[in-house]
C-alpha cells in the first residue's frame, strides 16, 4: 500500500496544554490521523475523560525546559504544538504569571526547535496583539500593533520572537492569530469571547443569558472545526509557502451578541438577554472587528466553511 498522504504518518508529536479549550480537540484531530499513540498530550492537569483514554498523556508544566526535555527525548518528538498559556481576562488578574507563563514556555519550545532537538513548532497568537489604534475594520495583516492587554503584549511579543527564531536560526515555527473560539467539547478558559460559548450553553439550560460585553459588540469569531482545520492546513504546508514568520491574520466570522441571540432564537424562540458589561468590555473595546485573512488564503490556501447560522447549529445540537 502506498501512502495515503505526503504527510509523515510516524511522526512523533507533543502538545502542550493538551486538555484546554484547543489542545483538547487538537489532540484528537492529530490522533485520528497519525495514529493515537504518535500524539503525547501533556497539561498540568489531567483532561476530559475521553482525552485521557484516546492515548498517551504526559503531566508537564511547559514552563520546566528540563522536564520538557526529557519528554521529547523520551517520545523523539519532531513537532510541538504549545498551547498552553493564561488567557486575556484571567492574564488581566496576575499579570506577571501570564507573562511567564506565556513567554517562557515559547522560549522553551523555540530553544529546542534552535538546538535542533524538534523539527516544528506550532504556537497560536491572537487578534489581542492589535490594540485602540489598529483599524477596527477588515484588520490587514500589517498594521498597527499597540496591544493594551498582558495577554496581548504577550502574544505581541511572542510573534516578535517567532519571527525572529525563523530569520535568524531558521527555526521552523507556524503561528495563526486566532479569532474568538466556539466549541462544545471543553470549556473555555478565561478568554475574552468566553460569552459566545457561554451564551449556547446557558440559553439551553435557562432560556436565558446575561451578557458581559454590550449587545453591539462586534469581534471576529470562529468555529472550533474551522480553527483546527486551519491547524492542521499551515501545518502541512510546504515551508516555501508560510511567508508569514509571525503569525498569520485569520478570520471566519464576525458577530455582536445581538447577532448570537437573534441566531439563538430562529431554534430557541423565547430565548432572552441582558447585558451587564464588566472589566472584559475594556479589552473586547481595543480589539478589531473584523479581520483580513487574505494572507493566510493566498499562502496555504486558508477558508473558512462555517458561518453563524451552521455554528448555532452545531452548538444548539450538541449541547442537547
Ligand atoms: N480559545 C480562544 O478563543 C483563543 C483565541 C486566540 C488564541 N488562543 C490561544 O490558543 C492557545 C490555547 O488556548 P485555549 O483556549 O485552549 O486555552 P485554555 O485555557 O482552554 O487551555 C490552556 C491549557 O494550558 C494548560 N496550562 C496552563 N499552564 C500550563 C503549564 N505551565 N504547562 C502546561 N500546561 C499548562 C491549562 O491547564 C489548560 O489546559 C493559547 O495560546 C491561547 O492564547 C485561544
Amino acid at each position: 500500500m502506498g501512502p495515503i498522504n505526503n504527510y509523515n504518518m510516524h511522526k512523533s508529536i507533543l502538545i502542550l496544554g493538551a486538555c484546554g479549550q484547543i489542545g483538547t480537540e487538537l489532540t484528537l484531530a492529530l490522533r485520528e490521523r497519525y495514529g493515537n499513540q504518535q500524539v503525547i498530550a501533556s497539561d498540568i492537569r489531567e483532561g476530559s475523560a475521553q482525552l485521557m483514554a484516546s492515548g498517551p498523556f504526559e503531566m508537564l508544566d511547559a514552563t520546566n525546559y528540563g522536564a520538557l526535555e526529557d519528554v521529547v527525548m523520551h517520545y523523539e518528538i519532531e513537532e510541538v504544538y504549545l498551547m498552553a498559556a493564561m488567557l486575556s481576562a484571567t492574564a488581566e488578574k496576575f499579570p506577571m504569571r501570564a507573562w511567564n507563563l506565556n513567554m517562557n514556555s515559547l522560549f522553551n519550545v523555540l530553544n529546542l526547535a534552535k538546538d535542533k532537538k524538534i523539527g516544528k513548532v506550532f504556537w497560536p497568537s491572537s487578534i489581542a496583539v492589535f490594540g485602540p489604534n489598529t483599524p477596527k475594520e477588515n484588520t490587514p495583516q500589517h498594521t498597527i500593533m499597540e496591544p493594551s492587554t498582558v495577554y496581548g503584549v504577550s502574544k505581541q511579543s511572542g510573534e516578535r520572537w517567532c519571527d525572529y527564531y525563523h530569520k535568524k536560526f531558521g527555526v521552523d515555527v507556524r503561528s495563526i492569530r486566532y479569532p474568538g473560539l466556539i466549541s462544545w467539547k471543553t470549556a473555555p478558559g478565561g478568554g475574552t469571547t468566553d460569552f459566545a460559548v457561554d451564551i449556547y450553553i446557558q440559553a439551553i439550560k435557562e432560556g436565558k443569558y446575561s451578557c458581559f460585553v454590550s449587545e453591539e459588540t462586534r469581534l471576529p469569531m470562529m468555529y472550533m472545526d474551522d480553527a483546527i482545520r486551519a491547524t492542521l492546513a499551515i501545518m502541512d504546508a510546504d515551508a516555501e509557502q508560510i511567508r508569514v514568520r509571525s503569525s498569520y491574520n485569520l478570520a471566519a466570522m464576525s458577530f455582536s451578541p445581538a447577532d448570537m441571540a437573534a441566531s439563538i432564537r430562529e431554534h430557541i424562540p423565547g430565548f432572552s438577554i441582558d447585558y451587564e458589561p464588566d472589566f472584559r468590555q475594556a479589552i473586547a473595546d481595543s480589539w478589531p472587528s473584523s479581520i483580513d485573512d487574505s494572507e493566510a488564503q493566498k499562502d496555504w490556501g486558508w477558508s473558512p466553511e462555517f458561518d453563524l447560522e451552521k455554528t448555532t447549529r452545531e452548538m444548539l445540537t450538541n449541547l442537547k
